[in-house]
């Protein structure tokens, strides 16, 4: 795909996300993403990490069905939602002290601020992602599951291979609502270990 097309999906789901009542276009990549791969199921606590605004948090809002704890965590602030517990904290600072529950799901879509410099990008997002590794091996139970966001490179292979170890089943996913010019992708795991 060429820069423009890639640059019309993005429009093409900004326009969607006003309409619809999404705070941004990111609502549709988890929605794509919960279509092929079903992650959010009724009765379940879900963790939302780098949450605002918030359109992930609409989107586990509306699928899950039952009794449901949703929890979010982000650096900036985010407009309440209800049903949804904020937390605004950085993620380099947080604990599971900072939890008093465990998660079924833990969703992940945080990413540091891009400075271009694919090295220094890396690394930032590798540290955040070891803060991730932390919370999952803390809190996450028994047969639940893991979505994150990385950079093709040096954070995917140090992801995939956490989740390789840790979950009995690993998937790449694209979302099309994701533009086809940017360097992330999810992963996914299924069935933690523990
Ligand atoms: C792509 S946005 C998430 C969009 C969100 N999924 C949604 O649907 O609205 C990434 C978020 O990660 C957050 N973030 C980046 N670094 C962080 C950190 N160290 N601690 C907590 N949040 C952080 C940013 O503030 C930003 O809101």
């Amino acid at each position: 795909m060429n820069k423009k097309s890639s640059y019309v999906g993005g429009e093409k789901f900004n326009k969607l996300s006003k309409k619809e009542g999404y705070r941004s276009r990111a609502a549709y990549k988890l929605k794509q993403i919960n279509e092929s791969h079903n992650l959010i199921k009724p009765n379940q606590n879900i963790l939302d990490i780098g949450s605002a605004p918030g359109s992930w948090c609409q989107v586990v809002k509306e699928t899950v069905k039952g009794k449901s704890k949703i929890t979010a965590i982000d650096i900036l602030p985010m407009q309440p939602i209800d049903g949804v517990f904020f937390v605004k904290k950085d993620l380099l600072e947080i604990s599971d002290k900072d939890f008093n529950h465990s998660f079924d799901l833990v969703l992940s879509d945080i990413a540091p601020n891009i400075s271009g410099i694919s090295v220094i990008d890396s690394e930032n997002m590798i540290e955040l992602l070891n803060i991730e590794i932390y919370l999952i091996n803390k809190l996450l139970v028994k047969g639940g599951s893991f979505l994150a966001k990385c950079f093709h490179g040096n954070s995917f292979e140090h992801l995939k291979s956490f989740m390789k170890d840790k979950f009995e089943e690993v998937s790449r996913v694209k979302p099309q609502a994701s533009r086809a010019s940017s360097n992330e992708c999810y992963l996914i795991g299924k069935k933690f270990k523990n």
